[in-house]
């Protein structure tokens, strides 16, 4: 990466730090979290850290059998490492469902949820519950498993006197949703849709999401934070939808950009690091909380998400 790209920002890290560097001397031992979309690209990477760390991962992940070779690889190479493999399809609100049952039955406490799956640029679809599969993948899923996981996170801050962490991946190109912000009307419609804005609208939903759960907690004096994040541009599986901007960024890109453990990085700094303990509802770049742009800011549209959200799950 370019040495213009090793600024550091008051947390001391800079956009070239990795994982492994703004994790180093922290014990996660006693700690468990899930992550989605743990079987390619910064979800791997992110267990792989947390493993390293002691922290006990459960990955969800819609094809056990690469789960399972994730798993295989991360334990080769952390003989300690605790982690589980579940199958959790976020496009599917009965593959949620059956997850959390699957994970109840474990019988383990919860203390930080890792919202990483995500799709990206993808043809016009719909889910088996018939929304529009960005969406569907990337918020609607993720609203859902979030929702009925919260008891768990609440009661094993509670129980341990641990923070909780809720993180949420999300992105700078939230910035690309449609003009409204959230085409809460035609969320479902195939006219008018942009594979660029849907992506774009369903990132703008996580940040969202990720403010107003923040502050529902600390309306309740729940002892649980929820942040969200752009982990920065790396070449992984996201883009293979855009043949030109996978290639580009796969390429050329790899001088530039950053590798899978740099774009890690502020999602297990976010997870583990005592920096960032009681902050909340904060979008962080490069380990860095920065404002979101509006529309992420708008108080009536993240309401109408919540609301909105909260219909189409129940
Ligand atoms: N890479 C970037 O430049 C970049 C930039 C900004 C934000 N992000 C965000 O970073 C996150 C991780 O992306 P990545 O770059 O690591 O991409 P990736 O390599 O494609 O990994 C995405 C993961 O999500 C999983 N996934 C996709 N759909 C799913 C579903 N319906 N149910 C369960 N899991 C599903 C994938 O599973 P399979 O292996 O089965 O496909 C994969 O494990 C995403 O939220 C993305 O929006 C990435
Ligand atoms: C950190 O975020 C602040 C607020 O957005 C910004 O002014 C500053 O330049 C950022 N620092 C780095 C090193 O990116």
């Amino acid at each position: 990466m370019l040495g213009l790209l090793r600024r550091r920002g008051p947390s001391g890290f800079s956009p070239s730090s990795t994982a492994e560097e703004v994790t180093a001397g922290i014990d996660g031992c006693g700690l468990v979290a899930i992550v989605t979309g743990a079987s390619h690209g910064i979800g791997t990477e992110t267990c792989r850290v947390l493993a390293l760390r002691g922290v006990q991962v459960v990955m969800g992940v819609r094809n056990t059998l690469s789960g399972a070779r994730v798993r295989e690889e991360i334990v080769r190479q952390i003989p300690t490492a605790k982690i589980e493999v579940l199958e959790l399809d976020l496009s599917s609100m009965s593959s949620v469902r059956r997850f959390v049952k699957n994970f109840n039955a474990l019988n383990l406490p919860l203390n930080i949820l890792i919202n990483n799956a995500g799709i990206a640029f993808v043809p016009f679809e719909l889910s088996e519950d018939g929304i529009e599969l960005h969406f569907a993948t990337n918020h609607l899923g993720h609203f859902l498993l979030t929702d009925l996981l919260l008891e768990k996170i609440k009661v094993t801050a509670e129980q341990s006197d641990i923070e909780g962490r809720i993180v949420i991946v999300s992105s700078e190109g939230y910035k690309h949703a449609y003009r409204e912000g959230i085409r809460f009307h035609k969320i479902n419609d195939e006219s008018g849709y942009s594979r660029f804005s849907a992506y774009g609208q369903s990132k703008l939903a996580n940040i969202l999401h990720s403010n107003e759960l923040s502050k529902n907690l600390k309306e309740q004096n729940a002892k649980v934070v929820v942040n969200s994040l752009h982990p920065g541009e790396v070449c992984t599986n996201i883009m293979h939808h855009w043949a030109f901007l996978h290639g580009l960024m796969c390429t050329l890109g790899k001088f530039i950009l950053k590798d899978v453990g740099q774009g890690a990085a502020t999602v297990c700094y976010l997870a583990l690091h005592p920096q960032v303990a009681g902050v909340t509802g904060k979008y962080f770049i490069d380990c860095n909380a920065t404002d979101p742009k509006s529309p992420a800011t708008d108080k009536e549209l993240v309401k109408r998400l919540w609301d909105f959200s909260a219909s189409l799950v129940h």
